[in-house]
């Protein structure tokens, strides 16, 4: 057997022949190899753990190596490993796991699609909106509206949901028909002038979009509960609520992007779950599977499902692998991790464990402007100037001096440019979770002095 690779020497093999996402050759230079994997923690190739700060993506809640889901997967593997769900053909584990979405899900959302992932997710939604919409008599509307710096994935029509602009330059012109309001950052949202909440005043953004646009042409609102590649931003508790009846009075479907808050990262099973309010549509995947396989799917209410159960003519959309039977029994067995485990309690206990750790430490910094969070996903936003709160100039390089930064401190997550996103696994302990803020605290430092 040949001799395992040291890192570099894994990196100089995969530069000759691997293209990344985000591909940026520099960054790949100096990137990681993953070897193995333990509950919250990661192990390179030259044998070095690393805190896993981010789940991998925000997806591996339950913690990397969980027997049951990998037994349940090589069980499956075993009986089925695939079959297709195209009309006329279904498989147990599919079934099952549509039921017990549905068990879990809001109460009005009954009826599940499934994808292999977030991107297609959002795609399939696009499509259920318009088919939705022709088959009210509707035809006419077709927008999307989405908001500045929300995350919806990178296929061409999910990118232009996307509201972070660098995804967006190398592939111009957009599909016509996507638009953007304002986030609701209690951080940078400047503060009402008509006396009204902020909350209120981010949610009035999508009347005056809608208004702007002509209602009639408006097919759907999609909004993550809190923006999660973004920079982690938790709206204000009035700002869904009011987004639900904005949505109700123009007959435009309220869309939950649930990919990275579903299945209790924030210490709910769904996040809406916090504002008390329903949507049309939720998507969801990653956490799912607690990432070991590729699933998503999209969640529909009665009202939405009925267009399609009630056509003469199919619903012209599928994915080879939709309702995969082994990525379905995978996501059988996270469920029943996530429950045996009571993950959506711990996330909401261990947040606040987690958050106030993070304002507890790093609060006082002259260079950490906001401190943030709901359950297990927090963010640290660094700021030039704590008064102002204005950013470091992008050629300062925050984001690539903080990542290399901690991950000398044994810490890996992602920047949002200046912004530190932390969201663990939900099963991580508390002094793990000490050692993960002391390891950002340290980075810090480094970076920025004491
Ligand atoms: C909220 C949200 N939606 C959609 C996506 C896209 O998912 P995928 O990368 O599986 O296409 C992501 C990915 O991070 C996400 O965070």
């Amino acid at each position: 057997m040949n001799a395992p690779l040291s890192n570099s020497a894994f990196i100089k093999k995969d530069q000759e022949h691997m293209i990344h996402p985000l591909h940026h050759n520099p960054s790949h230079a100096s990137g990681m190899v993953w070897v193995r994997a333990e509950g919250s923690h990661l192990i390179d190739a030259d044998g070095n753990r690393f805190i896993d700060g981010l789940s991998c993506l925000w997806n591996v809640s339950c913690g990397h190596g969980r027997q049951t889901i990998i037994d349940a997967v090589s069980r499956q593997m075993r009986d089925l490993a695939y079959c297709s769900s195209y009309n006329g053909s279904s498989n147990p584990p599919a079934i099952e796991l549509a039921e017990r979405l549905a068990d879990i899900c809001y109460p009005q959302i009954n009826n599940f699609y499934f994808t292999s992932g977030g991107g297609e997710s959002t795609d399939s939604n696009f499509k259920l909106a318009r088919y939705y919409w022709k088959a009210k008599g509707k035809p006419e509307k077709t927008k999307v509206i989405s908001r500045i710096l929300g995350y919806h994935g990178v296929t061409f029509a999910a990118m232009c949901a996307t509201g972070i602009s660098s995804y967006w330059g190398s592939f111009e012109p957009r599909i016509p028909g996507f638009s953007h309001i304002p986030a609701p950052d209690p951080y940078h949202y400047p503060a009402p002038q008509d006396g009204s909440s902020l909350g209120i005043a981010a949610a009035n953004e999508l009347e005056k979009e809608i208004l702007a646009q002509g209602a009639e042409t408006v097919a759907m609102f999609i909004a993550e509960p809190v923006q999660g590649a973004g920079g982690v931003i938790v709206p204000p508790d009035d700002y869904f609520p009011r987004i639900r009846e904005i949505c109700d009075k123009y007959e435009v479907l309220f869309v939950a992007d649930e990919v990275i808050t579903g299945f209790g990262r924030t210490g709910k099973m769904f996040a809406l779950e916090h504002y008390g309010v329903q949507p049309d549509l939720v998507q969801f995947a990653k956490s799912i599977t607690s990432g070991y396989l590729p699933l998503g799917g999209i969640g529909i209410s009665d009202e939405v499902a009925e267009t399609i159960r009630n056509s003469a003519t199919p619903w012209m959309h599928a994915y080879t692998y939709s309702g995969h039977p082994t990525t379905c029994a995978a996501g059988l067995a996270t469920l029943d991790y996530i429950e045996s485990e009571g993950l959506v309690d711990q996330a909401a206990s261990k947040g606040v464990y987690l958050l106030e750790k993070l304002h507890a430490e790093l609060d006082a910094h002259p260079h950490v402007g906001n401190v943030r969070g709901k359950g297990m996903m927090c963010a640290v936003e660094l700021v030039e100037d704590k008064a102002s709160k204005s950013w470091y100039p992008p050629e300062w390089g925050v984001g690539a001096k903080m990542t290399s930064a901690m991950i000398d401190n044994r810490v890996f997550t992602r920047m949002r440019s200046e912004v530190i996103c932390i969201a663990p696994p939900l099963t991580t302990d508390e002094a793990t979770l000490d050692e993960l803020v002391a390891g950002i605290r340290n980075a810090i430092v480094t970076v920025f002095g004491e």
